[in-house]
């Protein structure tokens, strides 16, 4: 495999950018090496400037659902960027899109579009606030939610623990309201709410934590933060940044039948522009500036491009009646042939849910805390990787990244992903 041409570039972009990259994960850190600078994609496939071709499931980290270059979604975005590309005024577009949605979920009533999945999350849990008029947070252990301050943090050492920030920069008083628990623990919540009960804006959870391995939860672990909240007048966030539009087109609140009271989106959202948007009830989107005191705004918010790329995508995903089934079938085939393969010298479990997937060196039969994941299992992964990479298979660069199958991989894509699968687990 060569890799010249990445080589030079990257070596280029050190000089540019910090680590090279213009978001860390990007800089193969985690499994060593250089990161291929894409020149293409197309459909299920990437290619390199080296001219690789890859089977991608990194779907740039979920957004592309679709897959590469859908023709449905370039056209629609070619053709308004022809009428400009953004005016700073309201367009038709955003209707479109709000409509597609809001119509199409039954949990939410207003949307305010934002230009990513942080800025989505950040004006969420301003917004718990705004409603509730308490301060204090609740986030998991193991779920991520952008990089805003108040959630760069990790978990101090008891089980109910006022977050420590995981980030330089991140002063001590501005993560002081946000307490870090263990996910799957009744307990620890139960706690919390005693101790701080009147004083807890919002449980912010990925209902499907996909960030940090894939953490599937118990439905009535998710039905507990859903009464529990509700006793106390909190309010329950769901960051479906990457389960939203992915696990159906209602996301994780469908997928559970859980409504919370404010769901989060990106990736899927913007067709592979950058979009995020939070929404919720009327009520609690009231609060939201011009009709409410709590502010948020932003100069390219709704743009006109990206609310039609999005708008197209969305589309498509409505438009086949088994768009959802389709994808999780073809996902179910390529795990359970994979895991059929299992290195027999070595633990390899791939938990997967809709078209997500999470491939983990381990025995055990769930894993649903960031705890139970073992660091040294790891090296696997690394080893992995490369070898899946020079037979043109294409991962997120971490073992602690899921994987995304899209509605364009074909029964080809599979079908020569698991027998790549079988020739790498054999040397591993
Ligand atoms: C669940 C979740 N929330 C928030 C974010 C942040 O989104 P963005 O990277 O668009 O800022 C991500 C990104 O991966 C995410 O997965």
């Amino acid at each position: 495999m060569k890799t010249h041409l990445s080589e030079k570039l990257f070596e280029k972009a050190k000089r540019y950018f910090p680590g090279g990259v213009n978001s860390p994960v990007r800089a193969f850190k985690s499994v060593g090496g250089t990161p291929l600078f894409i020149q293409k994609g197309k459909g299920s496939k990437i290619y390199d400037v080296d001219e690789n071709e890859y089977i991608d499931y990194c779907a740039s980290w979920g957004p592309l659902i679709l897959g590469h270059a859908y023709p449905a979604i370039i056209e629609y975005a070619y053709q308004v960027m022809q009428n400009g590309t953004s005016f700073g005024a309201p367009t038709k577009l955003e209707n479109d899109l709000a409509e597609l949605i809001l119509s199409h979920h039954p949990f939410i009533e207003k949307i305010r579009f934002v230009s990513s999945g942080t800025e989505a999350v950040m004006s969420a849990i301003r917004l718990a606030r705004a409603y509730t008029g308490k301060n204090k947070i609740i986030k998991f252990e193991g779920c991520y939610h952008g990089h805003s301050d108040a959630l760069l943090v990790k978990a101090g050492s008891g089980l109910v623990t006022f977050g420590q920030s995981s980030s330089a920069g991140v002063p001590a008083e501005v993560v002081q309201h946000t307490l870090v628990l263990p996910l799957d623990n009744e307990n620890a919540v139960e706690e919390a709410f005693q101790k701080y009960g009147q004083d807890i804006a919002a449980v912010i959870i990925e209902p499907i934590p996909a960030n940090n391995g894939l953490l599937l939860q118990r439905k009535e672990y998710l039905q507990f933060l859903r009464s529990i909240t509700q006793h106390y007048q909190s309010l329950l966030i769901f960051d479906e940044v990457i389960s939203g539009f992915r696990v159906g087109f209602t996301g994780a609140a469908g997928y559970y039948n859980i409504k919370p009271d404010i769901i989060t989106f990106g990736k899927i959202i913007g067709g592979g522009f950058p979009v995020g948007a939070y929404a919720a009830s009327k009520e609690i989107m009231g609060m939201v500036s011009p009709d409410g005191p709590m502010y948020q705004a932003g100069t390219l918010s709704g743009n006109p491009v990206a609310m039609a790329a999005g708008y197209a995508q969305l589309s498509e995903c409505l438009k086949y009646p088994n768009f959802y089934t389709e994808l999780e079938h073809k996902t179910t085939t390529l795990v359970n042939e994979i895991q059929n393969l299992k290195p027999p010298h070595l633990p390899f479990k791939i938990f997967h849910i809709g078209s997500i997937f999470w491939i983990a060196f381990t025995e055990k039969e769930h894993i649903r805390t960031a705890s139970d994941i073992d660091p040294d299992s790891m090296k696997y992964f690394k080893q992995m990787y490369h070898l899946l990479l020079r037979n043109g298979i294409y991962l997120g660069p971490s073992g602690y990244e899921v994987g995304f199958v899209s509605y364009v991989h074909s029964n080809e894509d599979i079908i020569r992903t698991i027998q790549v699968f079988e020739k790498v687990l054999k040397s591993l």
